[in-house]
């Protein structure tokens, strides 16, 4: 089928949930993907912060068709060896000793809001404004943007918001009825934007004098994305809970909260649960990738290309008056304009380049960890002929 052809059979039988390009994509190898009509592109949005490994990587591939040539799924009533070795390597990852297994990440949050009260027996949790954690009722209402939760009202109850970054308003709203703060190291869906320098440092020692969990949000930070393996690492905090997604399985949709003993054994049997969650070839994809992110040395590549990369748009800066600030860390950037940037997708994308605009005026930039240096000088060249075209 052509473009025009998926395009028609989807707006007669998918609900219209996504503001779609117009772009029907068939396959991708590394950084590149390629569209049905033969055209390819050089992919700096990696499928939403996903594919970190790039597409098709073959050692995930692999351990994918593996897999299920042995067993795709069995009943969480069983154990596995894929589910335990794949906590396992969390947990030698991560700051945390227990692992639970969702399939996405507002499922990650869902997780974390349902332990943070199981084990503190209180109710409220505290996020804030701007930001996002999932489209189902609990993780929207949590989510920091009104246009996301309007229509769906009633929304569950127990949820505040206080402004992103500002340690004081988080201070006033705790209550003695709140279970936890929950936050994202960077809001990457509300425009890239960094917090100030300490305020994580400063909301987890918040959270241990007010004896309030802190969950931190890094569903889209996770994996290598910002540079370190977590970007609770940046400022060295402890979280008592992090969720994770996206690139957790090279791919293949599987995510995790993750917490230590003390707080994880609060959940009981029965207390949670998911038919599918820790599936055994989510477990076998999810060990692969990240088996690949640290025999590739993909974390530091993250760091050193996106030194490279936001230096180059630096460049940029000073050319185009309407590039407001370049801002990210690692492979997460974002370029802040002041006038709209679906333009600038479209024409990047007519020229080969694949990039988001999110909060309307920013730029995201989140390529896949094993891009190049030729392959980030293309992105800042069609960025640059765009910019151009516009001024
Ligand atoms: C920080 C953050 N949390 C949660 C989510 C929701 O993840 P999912 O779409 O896998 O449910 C996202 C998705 O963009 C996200 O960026």
């Amino acid at each position: 089928m052509n473009t025009q052809e998926i395009m028609d059979m989807d707006q007669k039988f998918v609900m219209q949930t996504y503001g779609r390009q117009k772009l029907a994509l068939s396959h991708g190898k590394g950084a590149e993907v390629w569209d049905v009509e033969g055209n390819s592109y050089l992919d700096c949005f990696a499928g939403v912060a996903v594919n970190n490994l790039g597409h098709a990587h073959p050692k995930v591939t692999l351990a994918i068709c593996h897999q299920a040539q042995r067993m795709i799924h069995c009943s969480n009533i069983y154990y596995t060896q894929e589910q335990a070795e794949l906590a396992q390597l969390l947990t030698q990852i991560s700051p945390h000793d227990k692992v639970f297994l969702a399939n996405s990440g507002a499922e990650a949050n869902e997780g974390a809001i349902k332990l943070a009260r199981k084990y503190t027996g209180k109710g409220e949790i505290i996020a804030t404004d701007n930001s996002f954690h999932g489209r189902t009722l609990a993780t929207v209402t949590a989510t920091g943007q009104e246009k996301y939760k309007t229509p769906f009202q009633p929304l569950p109850d127990g949820f505040k918001h206080v402004p992103y970054g500002e340690i004081s308003a988080l201070a006033q709203a705790i209550t003695e009825n709140t279970a936890a703060i929950i936050l994202e190291p960077i809001q990457g869906e509300g425009g890239v934007i960094m917090p100030p320098e300490g305020y994580l440092k400063d909301v987890e020692n918040l959270c241990r004098q007010k004896d309030v969990l802190l969950i931190l949000d890094e569903v889209q930070t996770g994996f290598g994305r910002t540079g370190e393996m977590f970007a609770s690492q940046h400022e060295g905090i402890q979280p008592d809970i992090t969720t994770v997604a996206k690139a957790m399985g090279g791919g293949y949709p599987i995510a995790a909260l993750m917490a230590n003993t003390r707080i994880a054994e609060a959940f009981n049997p029965g207390d949670h649960g998911s038919t599918f969650g820790g599936n055994p070839l989510g477990c076998a994809a999810a060990k692969a990738a990240i088996e690949v992110l640290l025999d590739e040395n993909l974390v530091s590549k993250s760091k050193e290309m996106g030194n490279y990369l936001q230096k180059k748009l630096e460049e940029l800066k000073s050319k185009y008056s309407f590039i407001q600030e370049i801002r990210g860390c690692g492979l997460l950037i974002g370029i802040e304009l002041t006038i709209d940037c679906a333009d600038v997708v479209k024409k990047a994308c007519e020229k080969g380049v694949l990039v988001n605009c999110t909060a309307g005026k920013v730029i995201r930039l989140a390529p896949p960890l094993i891009i190049n240096m030729t392959q980030v000088d293309k992105v800042v060249n069609v960025l640059d002929e765009v910019f151009a075209e516009m001024s």
